[in-house]
């Protein structure tokens, strides 16, 4: 299994609805979007709101990342909060981490991703990590994955769906 749950305080999550979210970018790689659309995954919207560390971010999301700092052997972390809107659907995919590996030079092998849920699941929010459906979830709530673990999101409710993602090197 190349994932794992776990639960970190709400009381650390701030503020993640009045953040500036950019507009939209699409997934990154067309491969797989094609591949997507050719079993009938024909969607306006492939992802949602992503505010990337580098535009900046609130200093609640800095504590977090030193949470996990803290209790797991990782190091150049990356941070983005992330918005689904109702209509966001991102099928099965893994992730590329292109512009992560570009920067701080790294392979596939040694890469996480923890993924905080930042508010309580609402009706039709949606993730799947490795073909384990995820939902009913509560802010605080985590997944810790591995590499290129596969995993699905979507909304197909009637709020914005919200997480921060933590990109991380593993170190051995
Ligand atoms: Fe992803």
């Amino acid at each position: 299994m190349n994932y794992s749950f776990g639960k970190i305080d709400p009381s650390l999550i701030g503020d993640f609805v009045n953040i500036e979210y950019p507009s939209r970018r699409q997934f990154r790689d067309d491969e797989t979007v094609e591949r997507w659309k050719s079993i009938g995954h024909l969607y306006v919207n492939y992802t949602g709101l992503l505010r990337e560390e580098y535009r900046g971010l609130p200093k609640w999301c800095y504590k977090i990342s030193e949470y996990f700092k803290d209790r797991m052997n990782i190091s150049k972390t990356s941070m983005s909060v992330y918005c689904m809107p109702p209509g966001t659907i991102m099928p099965e995919h893994r992730d590329m981490y292109h512009r992560y590996k570009d920067i701080n030079d790294i392979d596939d092998d040694d890469i996480c991703r923890i993924l905080v849920f930042l508010d309580d699941w609402k009706s039709g929010h949606y993730f799947e990590i490795e073909d384990t459906p995820v939902i009913n979830w509560k802010s605080g709530d985590y997944c810790i994955w591995y590499n290129d673990a596969s995993h699905i999101a979507a909304n197909i409710g009637r709020e914005n769906r919200y997480t921060l993602q933590i990109t991380a090197k593993v170190e051995k």
